[in-house]
């Protein structure tokens, strides 16, 4: 549970974040700020969302790749309980095609939004001597697959930048975990590649049930674990 608790929920309006998002609020967060680039994607979380649960959620737009907006980010927040990093996104082609433009996008978006947000959350978590860090790999990143090299490359940065704050972290009341999700049965993914094999994947929502544990007060004592989630797939 996470009730009373400030959350920072990146990401909160994907795919993922609609099944995440909702449990946070239904496991007791007092406040969940959710920074969001595409205002569309803010109406269709609120879309799903009670009126009661409305007004737990601050939206605030923030890039999460530029280190000023991340600090102001954190700043407005009275409180970071929980940090839970969704940011992310998938893009594939032959190593030997692949544009360093696009490399340097998907680390910015994998793996420079996961630190900016990692060491501005920690730094307000060691004021406070609390805090939950759960952050978002990938199958990927313990089992790379070709055409996938920067995204597993980057998703493998942040298990490692999770799990060496999971070590720096040793002896506080703060900890920080990974999850591994294979293929989430989100919108986007249907659209895709189709509804046929969705049974197998993991539902944004169970995904969530995981994460909401590593973000609770309850797991005090899991650190640095990269967690498999990877439903039937
Ligand atoms: N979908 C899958 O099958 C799958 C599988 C394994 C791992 N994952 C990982 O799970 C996480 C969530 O995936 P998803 O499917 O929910 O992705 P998504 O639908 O594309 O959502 C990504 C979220 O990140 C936000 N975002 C992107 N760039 C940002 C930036 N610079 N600043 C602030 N916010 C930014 C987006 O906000 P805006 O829309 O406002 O830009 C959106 O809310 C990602 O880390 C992804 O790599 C996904």
């Amino acid at each position: 549970m996470m009730n009373g608790k400030q959350v920072l929920v990146t990401g909160g309006t994907g795919g993922l974040g609609l099944g995440v998002t909702p449990l946070v609020l239904a496991q007791g967060a007092a406040l969940v700020t959710i920074p969001y680039v595409k205002a569309q994607e803010v109406e269709r979380l609120k879309g799903i969302l009670s009126p009661a649960d409305r007004a737990r959620v601050r939206f605030v737009e923030a890039n999460l790749a530029d280190e000023t907006a991340v600090e102001q980010l954190v700043n407005g927040m009275e409180r970071v309980d929980a940090l839970i990093h969704l940011v992310g996104g998938f893009s594939m082609g032959k190593t030997h095609e692949y544009a360093y433009e696009q490399w340097k996008r998907d680390f910015d978006l994998n793996l420079n939004t996961a630190f900016l947000a990692c060491k501005h959350s920690l730094r307000r978590m060691l004021e406070q001597n609390y805090g939950r860090i759960v952050t978002v790999g990938s199958r990927g990143a313990v089992q790379p697959g070709g055409q996938l090299a920067a995204y597993c490359a980057s998703k493998a940065g942040v298990v490692a930048l999770t799990q060496a704050i999971a070590d720096e972290t040793k002896g506080t009341n703060i900890t920080a975990n990974v999850v591994l999700p294979s293929i989430i049965d989100t919108p986007a993914n249907r659209a895709a590649m189709g509804s046929e094999n969705a049974g197998r994947w993991v539902k944004p929502e169970s995904l969530g049930q995981v994460i909401c544990f590593l973000a609770s007060e309850a797991a005090k004592d899991l650190r640095g674990a990269a967690v498999p989630v990877y439903g039937s797939s």
